[in-house]
């Protein structure tokens, strides 16, 4: 039986330059060019080609970088149902994760609800809520916001990373289903 071709990213990241990389996966995480930069300088192969390969090199990027450059990352998420969303000025990836799990349908109640566990949230770690969306309606986000409003510092900086990590994995599926 033919097995079926695993997706594959174009352009190939084995073949890309370090500018090349930069330009096609240094927004794969939210304003942080650095983490595709810092998988290209580990040598990338033709085993990094597939989405999950390139994502799990990227995510050890992160997970091994030190937690003041974890926190700038998750710094540069802009809020769930915030401001930034309303006036239209995230980036093409995060309108479409937010508008994905019906954020951009809130309830004037629901974005109250938003806007207060954001600030919530904020005062607590100082990094807004990262949660990975794909698959979650609005109010099950607003369960998992809550919930984790509970965590200490740490735990809750290493649950963003993760979910920033997931986030990015999806992303690279998405462009190699393109
Ligand atoms: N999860 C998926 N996309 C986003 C985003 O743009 N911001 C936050 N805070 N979480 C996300």
């Amino acid at each position: 039986m033919p097995t079926s071709n695993p997706l594959l990213l174009s352009p190939a990241p084995s073949q890309c330059s370090l500018e090349m990389m930069t330009h096609h996966y240094g927004d794969v995480y939210e304003h942080s060019p650095w983490v595709a930069e810092s998988a290209w300088q580990q040598g990338l192969t033709e085993v990094h080609d597939t989405p999950d390969a390139l994502a799990e090199l990227m995510g050890l990027m992160l997970q091994q970088a030190s937690s003041e450059q974890q926190i700038k990352v998750i710094q540069a998420h802009p809020d769930l149902a915030g401001k930034a969303a309303l006036a239209g000025e995230l980036t093409q990836d995060s309108t479409s994760e937010q508008a994905g799990a019906g954020l951009d349908q809130c309830s004037p109640e629901e974005f109250s609800r938003f806007e207060a566990l954001n600030a919530a949230y904020k005062k607590k770690f100082g990094f807004p809520f990262v949660i990975a969306v794909k698959g979650l309606d609005r109010h099950a986000i607003l369960a998992a916001f809550e919930e984790r409003l509970n965590n200490d510092a740490v735990t809750e900086r290493q649950t963003a990373i993760q979910q920033i990590i997931r986030i990015a994995r999806f992303r690279l599926r998405a462009r190699a289903e393109q």
